[in-house]
């Protein structure tokens, strides 16, 4: 595996990003709605730096996927997820790909009538949007490879790593 972005470089990120997030919402409180399960480390650690009154929540999007590219139809489950009613919501993600997880994701939240809705991702990859939504806050925009690391996985695994990595055709088991 190639690393991509080191530990250093997420720490710096994930700093970057919770200063801007920190800029856009001033004092108003915010509910932060992780995806999971990709989005748990980038959560963990942003919910640390963003010094604003804020609730945490989750939502959990599945993609079936047979192959490591290929992706299946979705399956968005919002049981665990907070009242959001007349709440400033921040959807995290993990990885902003194609752009249809985080397009469906916000348009069911609307249902449950929030105040507003923006959405930050750790990582854009270039040249695969099919969507005309634009994340409000990117970590880093990365090449079109495969990662895992830092809570993406390939077939539930590799989530661990403190690392981005590139995953490689001799790391497919
Ligand atoms: P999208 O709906 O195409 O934007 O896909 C978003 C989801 O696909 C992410 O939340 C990830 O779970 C998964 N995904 C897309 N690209 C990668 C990758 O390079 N590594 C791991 N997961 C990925
Ligand atoms: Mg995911």
């Amino acid at each position: 595996m190639k690393t991509l972005l080191t530990a250093d470089d997420l720490r710096e990120g994930v700093i970057r990003m919770s200063l801007e997030i920190v800029d856009a919402y001033g004092d108003c409180p915010l509910t932060i709605l992780g995806v999971l399960t990709g989005s748990i480390v980038l959560m963990a650690d942003l919910i640390r730096h963003i010094d604003i009154p804020l609730r945490v929540g989750v939502v959990q999007a599945r993609s079936y996927r047979g192959a490591a590219t290929r992706r299946g139809p979705l399956v968005i489950n919002s049981d665990l997820m907070p009242d959001i009613r007349d709440r400033d919501v921040l959807v995290v993600d993990d990885i902003f790909d194609t752009g249809h997880t985080l397009v469906e994701l916000t348009r069911l939240l609307d249902d449950f009538m929030p105040r507003t809705v923006r959405t930050a991702v750790l990582l854009r990859k270039q040249g695969r949007q099919e969507v005309a939504l634009q994340p409000d806050f990117i970590g880093f925009e990365i090449p079109n490879e495969f990662v895992v690391g830092y809570g993406l996985d390939y077939q539930d695994e590799y989530r661990d790593l403190p690392y981005v990595a590139v995953l490689e055709e001799d790391d497919l088991r």
